[in-house]
């Protein structure tokens, strides 16, 4: 079976965008059927079909989503397709220094809502700690990978 993983990402200074581009390629060259758009809609997220999500994103104001992403967990909220037992994944970019709301943009609790199940632990980049968040990423990536039953 050939997985079908879309990557959505939420930033507002680019870092999760880049973490999000380093993800696709190297998703890519693991074989896998990658669609990344960075400022993809609820539209046509649904058409791609996704077996499996991968949400990578930054945090804003005090644990909010970044305003590019929230037009599309609005509609997920609303319209709630039917994605009961699809793979999800989580890496947020934030930091420590916000205390409780490190990383606190709600992607986990919309993949309960959702029924999405997350097969690895959430990954939280502390911006505080790294300058190169997509080479922090990797080692969670591949073990990413590896748990999808490709
Ligand atoms: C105005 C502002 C508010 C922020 N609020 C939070 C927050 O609530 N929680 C958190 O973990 N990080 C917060 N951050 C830190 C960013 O999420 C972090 O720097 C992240 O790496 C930025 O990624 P981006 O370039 O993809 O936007 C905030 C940063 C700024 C400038």
């Amino acid at each position: 079976m050939t997985i079908n993983l879309v990557i959505v990402s939420g930033t507002v200074f680019g870092a999760a965008e880049d973490v999000a581009h380093h993800a696709a390629e190297l998703f890519t060259e693991a074989g896998l059927n990658v669609t990344y758009q960075p400022r993809i809609s609820y539209a046509e997220l649904v058409v791609l079909e996704p077996d499996a999500l991968l949400f990578i994103t930054s945090t804003t104001g005090m644990g909010e989503l970044p305003e590019n992403l929230q037009p599309l967990v609005s509609a997920l909220r609303e319209k709630t397709p039917q994605w009961h037992g699809l793979f999800g994944g989580v890496i947020g970019l934030g930091d420590a220094c916000y205390g409780d709301d490190f990383c606190a943009g709600g992607i986990r609790e919309l993949y309960e809502e959702l029924g999405v199940v997350e097969v690895q632990e959430m990954l939280r980049l502390d911006a505080s700690e790294t300058v190169t968040p997509e080479r922090d990423a990797e080692p969670w990536l591949i073990e990413f990978v590896a748990s999808l039953p490709v």
